[in-house]
């Protein structure tokens, strides 16, 4: 925490006393003798280290009360989706999309239920609650279904490469749109750094409340 840092730093007696045994707790005037803090006078600096030690213990039930949910690696990076939500493999189909390039992927999108309302009755934006889900695998050539037809023709989906997740909050998401955005390579999420692009790339879809697929019919 900053704000501890910058105290502590002026009056270094303070950390000690507040971060290991205390030489406060413990009735010892001593340190506070000790650097800057002695040009104020011990009474009137011991009732300081007490506010101070009680502005700190307030800002760190603050800090401590975040949201769990949200980044811990990047200060200050945006929210995004660290857990797969439940049960999406059986969630309701909305389209396929295959993307060439460097990708060669075909995809599948999925919404829950409060996605899929809203899509079938084409509602925008998206309320609270709303999981878009893309699974992607490698758009690989099927060899087995090439041998009826007698001819290269068949691309399925191979490999399953990653699953990507829009979630719905517009208030814990705020920063990026009201979607948290989430990637996972065998449950394991991706870090805040990965997921920056997701956000610039996807308000592009302003229009359509930042959602790409339509709902094929
Ligand atoms: C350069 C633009 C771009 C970036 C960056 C991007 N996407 Fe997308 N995304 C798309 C497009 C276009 C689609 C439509 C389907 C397709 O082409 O695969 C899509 C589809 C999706 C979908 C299905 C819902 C929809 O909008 O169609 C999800 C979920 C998704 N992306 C999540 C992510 C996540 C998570 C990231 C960041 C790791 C990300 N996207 C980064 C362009 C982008």
């Amino acid at each position: 925490m900053r704000l501890s840092h910058d105290i502590t730093s002026a009056c270094p007696s303070i950390r000690r006393g507040k971060d290991s045994p205390s030489e406060l707790e413990q009735g010892n005037n001593e340190p506070l003798k000790e650097g800057g803090c002695i040009a104020n006078g011990g009474k009137a600096m011991r009732r300081t280290a007490f506010l101070l030690g009680a502005v700190l213990i307030v800002a760190g039930v603050v800090v401590s009360a975040a949201p769990a949910a949200g980044p811990t690696d990047e200060e200050g990076a945006a929210p995004y989706v660290t857990t797969v939500p439940t049960g999406y493999r059986d969630w309701t189909w909305v389209s396929v999309a295959h993307e060439a390039g460097n990708f060669n992927s075909i995809g599948a999108v999925l919404a829950n239920d409060v996605a899929i309302k809203a899509y079938r009755e084409g509602k925008l934006p998206f309320p609270d609650g709303s999981i878009i889900a893309a699974l992607h695998y490698k758009h690989t050539a099927s060899e087995e279904n090439d041998k009826v037809f007698g001819q290269p023709q068949s691309f399925v989906a191979g490999e399953p490469t990653n699953v990507q997740f829009m979630w719905k909050d517009s208030k814990k998401y705020a920063a990026t749109g009201g979607w948290g955005f989430g990637h996972f390579v065998d449950g394991k999420p991706a870090d805040a750094a990965f997921l920056k692009p997701c956000f610039p790339c996807h308000a592009q879809m302003k229009a359509r409340d930042l959602v790409f697929t339509r709902y094929a019919p």
